[in-house]
């Protein structure tokens, strides 16, 4: 019984009743059968505090569990509430949960041979992983700001958002939608451009006269599109030195970080978009806001470059409504350039002499972005908690822990030692590539 109660138990996120009258979120840590209780743990102004929960209320976890009916209760009520309507409409138990220290938990719903119902509980290791309180610009704070730094210093960034339909790439990405009305402002693209207008006027890089310029394109089916200009379908050319140009790109010079919210609003109106069973409002494309640090010197030097990518579903062959011609080359040309975009980041990782740029026009207009010393990337792998998404989420998340290549980090740190912790995130935490999960 006590193996079996903790199978179920430990990592989930549950709510507890404090004596003073307070009730917070904390974490399982262990679970004991015979007693029917479990020790649960927190944090409170950075100290780690644990106790024990009684009799009942274990039980009624273990219950819950086992029949999957009520899992949802045990989870931090949605603030970041993904109005994924099918989801809404189905009353769907989540499945997700996010213990803290960057791990998460996948409680994927499986069947014995003897039909009996449990929850085989999978945990994954993250940089950062967020749930569903977290607001874009938490996400940003932990992901896109410290690559804007590193853009003045002379670096090449990219910032991906990953993730299967209706996850919320575009919402983090470019802005929260109220209904089909996208707030450009509340994105990472806007956070990230008001932070290098912030640095540009600061006195370290000041001196630096820089100008700031911006492009927005998206890939569809393997071409390249201008947002900014009428879509106009652009040709992508590697020139003798192996740089890959996209010819006739607009790049527009920008004074304001309102500039480039306009900017953004017109490349997102004109976005390749359709629908699917998650999001009536579908990207189809993968789109890259690139935004560009120049010197203000007569041959307008390239200083830094930060690469800004929305991709498209990963969902691609499986949740799609129709399977015409259409949907089916523009389901093979997101699985080959989604392919095309994790073995490049892995032989990047393994320090491999062959980069397979040329597998996909995504990966060949960010081979600058991904080579160099200075190079920084992070992946944002979004997921949808629901029970429906598990597989969808699975896969999301072994895409990521496959980029990540975290051999060293794959087991899962409960010990609730912040010092021990701290240590073990350190190790997690690499400076080139850095991996954050969002629900
Ligand atoms: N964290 C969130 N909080 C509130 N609403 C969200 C959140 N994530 C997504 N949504 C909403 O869910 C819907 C789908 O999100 P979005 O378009 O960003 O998904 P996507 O990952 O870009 O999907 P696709 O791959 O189909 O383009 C949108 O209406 C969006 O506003
Ligand atoms: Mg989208």
């Amino acid at each position: 019984m006590e193996s079996a109660l903790s199978r179920f138990l430990v990592g989930l996120s549950v709510k507890i009743s404090r004596s003073d009258g307070r009730v917070h979120s904390a974490t399982v840590t262990s679970a004991n059968g015979d007693k029917c209780t479990a020790m649960v743990e927190w944090y409170e102004r950075k100290i780690c505090r644990g106790k024990e929960v009684g009799g009942n209320a274990a039980c009624t976890q273990y219950r819950a569990a086992t029949s999957l009916r009520f899992l949802t209760s045990t989870h931090l009520m949605r603030s970041r509430s993904r109005p994924s309507v099918a989801e809404m409409n189905k009353k769907e138990i989540d499945v997700v949960s996010v213990p803290g220290q960057g791990a998460l938990l996948v409680h994927e719903p499986r069947q014995k041979v003897d039909l009996t119902k449990y929850l085989d509980n999978q945990a994954f290791q993250f940089d950062y992983s967020f749930d569903e309180s977290a607001t874009n610009d938490l996400v940003y704070k932990f992901t896109a700001k410290p690559l804007v730094q590193s853009m003045f210093e002379g670096g090449m960034a990219t910032c991906f958002a990953y993730g299967q339909t209706g996850s919320g790439k575009t919402h983090t990405m470019g802005g929260d939608f109220t209904g089909k009305q996208q707030n450009s402002s509340k994105g990472i693209y806007a956070f990230a451009a008001l932070e290098v207008f912030a640095l540009l006027n600061h006195r370290r890089f000041s001196n630096l006269d820089l100008s700031v310029y911006v492009s927005f394109f998206e890939i569809y089916n393997g071409k390249v599109y201008d947002l900014l200009n009428k879509k106009a379908k652009l040709r992508v050319l590697e020139d003798e030195r192996q740089q890959v140009q996209v010819v006739g790109l607009e790049e527009v010079c920008v004074s304001t970080a309102e500039d480039v919210v306009k900017l953004i609003q017109l490349g997102s109106a004109c976005r390749t978009s359709g629908q699917t069973s998650a999001n009536a409002n579908s990207s189809r494309s993968h789109a890259v806001l690139q935004v560009v640090l120049r010197r203000n010197d007569r041959a307008t030097t390239l200083h830094g470059k930060f690469s800004l990518v929305d991709l498209a579903g990963n969902e691609r062959g499986t949740d799609v409504s129709s399977n015409d011609r259409n949907t089916l080359v523009e389901t093979a040309e997101i699985n080959r350039s989604l392919l095309a975009l994790k073995e490049c980041i892995r032989s990047l990782g393994k320090n491999s002499d062959h980069i397979p740029f040329r597998m996909s026009t995504l990966t060949k207009v960010l081979r600058d972005s991904f080579i160099g010393e200075k190079s920084r990337t992070c992946m944002i792998a979004m997921v949808s908690p629901g029970m429906a998404s598990c597989e969808y989420t699975m896969n999301t998340l072994r895409y990521a822990d496959r980029v990540k290549e975290l051999n060293s980090c794959k087991q899962l740190n409960r010990g609730g030692n912040p010092a021990r912790d701290h240590a073990y995130q350190q190790k997690c935490v690499s400076p080139h590539f850095l991996c954050v999960c969002v629900i």
